[in-house]
């Protein structure tokens, strides 16, 4: 009773949050114009980082505040079980790897067919439950699932007059390299998630220690990307260059979007995900139609959004 309560509850917070995360970043990209952008690259880290606090955080407030067992639980759960820790290396590894591959995907394609191709991954996802997990699926969810996947690309699918242009600048071999990167993508995601979901159900650990685990893997992956990419820009001018309070924002939905995301692979599953991150698509394309028309990003501007949308962790890309 409790857990489905907690499965319900954790799939509409993930509908909300990322439609909100969605939201706010189309609103701070047309609110920031052309000053200095903040790093995708620092964003990943300081989500990484403020994900891992929460997750302390929770796991001092079950143990009443108490820092000694705070201290203990960490070094039992964390240090002591070394093996353990360096399953979560697995999943963090292919997230990082799918976030670059995202990035490449999205440098060689046009953001529409880049958002509607990667909808497979709802069906990696499926396939990845029933081979890993042993889940088994009937022929009406495999056709709701088919027509998730349909439904959701129809709503990026792009019109003729917007996606011409810039199709036209993309050549056919990287149109190639862009498709088997998102093809890829698609996999990683299945298989990172489901990964994940096994490690959660299949051990007794909670789910914030899991957390920590993925994060602390995150960070260094992260921290790792942010000198290599964005290097001398952060000894020039901090990690935090171009952050204001939206930037913020957007940060902490991201922390919390992967928080989300943890709950409702441990309460509900990946494919349950999967609909819900398709109904906040649904939900925020609506809510920006009628609402949003004066934020309406150009092509331009929207294809930039979703390149650092998607090299900073989110969820729903
Ligand atoms: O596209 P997909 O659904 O696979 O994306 C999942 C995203 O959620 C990844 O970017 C990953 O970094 C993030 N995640 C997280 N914490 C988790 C699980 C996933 O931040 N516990």
């Amino acid at each position: 009773m409790v857990s489905s309560r907690l499965k319900y509850l954790s799939l509409w917070v993930l509908v909300f949050q990322t439609t909100f995360l969605v939201l706010t970043m189309r609103y701070s990209r047309t609110l920031q114009g052309d000053g200095p952008r903040y790093l995708a690259s620092s964003a990943v880290v300081v989500a990484e980082l403020m994900k891992i606090i929460t997750c302390v955080l929770l796991i001092f407030k079950e143990h009443s505040y108490n820092v000694r067992a705070l201290n203990s639980i960490l070094r039992q759960e964390i240090t002591h079980k070394p093996k353990e820790t360096l399953k979560l290396a697995i999943p963090s590894g292919i997230y990082t790897l799918q976030n670059n591959l995202l990035y490449v995907a999205l440098s060689n394609l046009d953001a529409a067919t880049y958002q509607v191709t990667y909808q497979l991954k709802i069906l990696t996802t499926a396939l990845f439950s029933v081979s890993m997990l042993g889940r088994r699926l009937g022929v009406y969810q495999w056709l709701s699932l088919l027509i998730l996947m349909a439904g959701v690309a129809l709503v990026q699918w792009p019109s003729e007059s917007l996606g011409a242009p810039e199709k036209e600048q993309m050549s056919e071999g990287s149109q190639f390299v862009g498709v088997v990167a998102v093809l890829v993508a698609c996999c990683s995601s299945g298989f990172a998630g489901v990964y994940f979901e096994k490690i959660l159900k299949e051990t007794k650990q909670s789910v914030w220690i899991r957390n920590i685990q993925l994060g602390m893997f995150g960070l260094v992956f992260g921290l790792m990307g942010m000198f290599a990419y964005d290097g001398e820009r952060v000894r020039e001018s901090g990690m935090f260059k171009g952050y204001n309070t939206i930037t913020w924002t957007v940060v902490a939905l991201q922390a919390l979007g992967g928080l989300v995301i943890a709950a409702v692979i441990k309460y509900a599953d990946n494919i349950l995900k999967g609909f819900a991150t398709s109904l906040s698509i649904i939900l925020s394309t609506l809510i920006s139609y009628f609402w949003l028309e004066d934020f309406e990003p150009t092509r331009y501007t929207h294809s930039s959004q979703v390149i650092s949308i998607s090299y900073s962790n989110v969820p729903w890309l």
